[in-house]
């Protein structure tokens, strides 16, 4: 098992580091969104996504413009069959599954057109996403456990008498999710007490390895399986966690996809020092912001390759390193940018 996780680690590292080495070729490749769409979306939705007859509109639909993606990208994979009240019409019919059809990088693409176009004002969504929904969330959620936790929680979620049993925990259960994604994603080293017995092992963490998907998925597994019946959580959810939550996980997407060009410690590269860059540590993002969202020179477009919320995570987390120290970033100043 630990050869697969190393084999699908290294395919992910030597994927982001030709992307970052070759940004032009990352640009060739990059669907266009709007192109996706009219070839396949308009005889249903209409060219201005105003649907008509029983096919719903995409433009000023809430569904369309949640914040949380999850449910769009298993619409469009899997399809669906009716009827869907949207802004108190009901529509009725079949809508296709595009699974086999588009890649993972053509529905991102089509999702962040839907998303932007006619009004409609949504966070982008990025290929990770959709890669991560092609299995059912609860199987990806398995899937992970099985891989990363099981050996030592268990695949029975019992646990032993060094690993706590996370079937019927406190914290797993508790109403918000906050606490159990910042163990998960920052580890943590005993010695700790939990319902009554004493541990003192390391839970480690899982720098670079897990998406915001991926942690909204195994949340959702945990809080689901053995016995727990806790809310599923959302990769809104995440995206919001909490501070620390942010900071690790923006470390690692600047690890996988920023350290090349700007420098492991921000030092700068082939792109310019971020460590103590006034445009950085601007009181006012928005500059900034508009440099990852849409390039500028041999700085590639971020729009569509990281989620608002993954955008969000590593202008934080550079914010506030290496000596920088200014506020965080939300995915609200994210998504402000055109
Ligand atoms: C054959 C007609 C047809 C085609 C082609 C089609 N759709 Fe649909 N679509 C529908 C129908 C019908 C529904 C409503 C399904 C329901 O009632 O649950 C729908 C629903 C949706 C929804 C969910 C809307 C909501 O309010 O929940 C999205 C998003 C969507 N389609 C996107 C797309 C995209 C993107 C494409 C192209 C890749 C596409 N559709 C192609 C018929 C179609
Ligand atoms: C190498 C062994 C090991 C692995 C692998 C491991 N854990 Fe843990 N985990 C621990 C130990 C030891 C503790 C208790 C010590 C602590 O939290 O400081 C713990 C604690 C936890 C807690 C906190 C429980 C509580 O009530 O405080 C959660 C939640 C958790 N682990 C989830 C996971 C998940 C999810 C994974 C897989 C992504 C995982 N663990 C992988 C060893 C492990
Ligand atoms: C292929 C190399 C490359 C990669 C990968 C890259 N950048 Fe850049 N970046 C550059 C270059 C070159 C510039 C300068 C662009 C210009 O001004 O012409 C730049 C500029 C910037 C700036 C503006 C700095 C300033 O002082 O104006 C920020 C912020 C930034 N990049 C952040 C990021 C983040 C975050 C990532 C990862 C998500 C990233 N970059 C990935 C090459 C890269």
């Amino acid at each position: 098992m630990k050869s697969v996780i190393v084999v699908v680690l290294a395919s992910i590292v030597s994927a982001a580091v030709l992307a970052a080495l070759h940004p032009g070729a990352l640009g060739a490749q990059s669907p266009d969104g709007r192109a996706v769409f009219l070839a396949n979306c308009t005889t249903c939705h209409s060219p201005n996504g105003e649907g008509g007859g029983p096919y719903p509109p995409l433009a000023a639909n809430a569904d369309v413009n949640q914040i949380d993606s999850a449910n769009l990208i298993r619409v469009v994979l899997d399809g669906r069959t009716g009827p869907v009240t949207v802004d108190g019409t009901q529509y009725g019919g079949d809508m296709p599954a595009w699974r086999a059809q588009l890649s993972d990088a053509q529905i991102a693409a089509v999702l962040s057109y839907i998303r932007s176009a006619w009004g409609n004002d949504a966070p982008s969504v990025s290929p990770n996403q959709v890669a991560a929904a092609r299995e059912p969330e609860a199987l990806s959620g398995s899937a992970i456990f099985t891989l990363k936790c099981a050996a030592c929680h268990l695949a029975t979620g019992g646990g032993t008498v060094d690993f706590p049993a996370l079937a019927g925990d406190a914290i797993v259960t508790s109403a918000s999710p906050g606490s159990m994604l910042e163990i998960i994603v920052n580890g943590r080293t005993g010695p700790v007490m939990i319902d009554g017995k004493m541990y003192d092992g390391i839970m480690p963490a899982w720098p670079g390895q897990l998406t915001d998907a991926d942690l909204a998925a195994l949340a959702t597994y945990l809080r689901t399986n053995w016995g727990n019946r806790a809310a599923p959580v959302t990769e809104k959810d995440v995206v919001t966690a909490g501070a620390s939550i942010t900071l690790r996980i923006g470390e690692s997407l600047f690890a996988n996809n920023c350290a090349a060009c700007h420098g492991s410690a921000g030092q700068g590269g082939t792109g310019p020092a971020l460590a103590g860059s006034p445009r950085v540590t601007s009181d006012d993002p928005g500059t900034m912001l508009a440099t990852i969202m849409q390039g500028r020179g041999l700085m590639p477009s971020w729009r569509g390759q990281l989620s608002a919320g993954e955008v969000a995570a590593v202008a934080t987390f550079i914010r506030s390193s290496w000596g920088n120290n200014a506020g965080p970033v939300t995915v609200e100043d994210v998504t402000a940018i055109r």
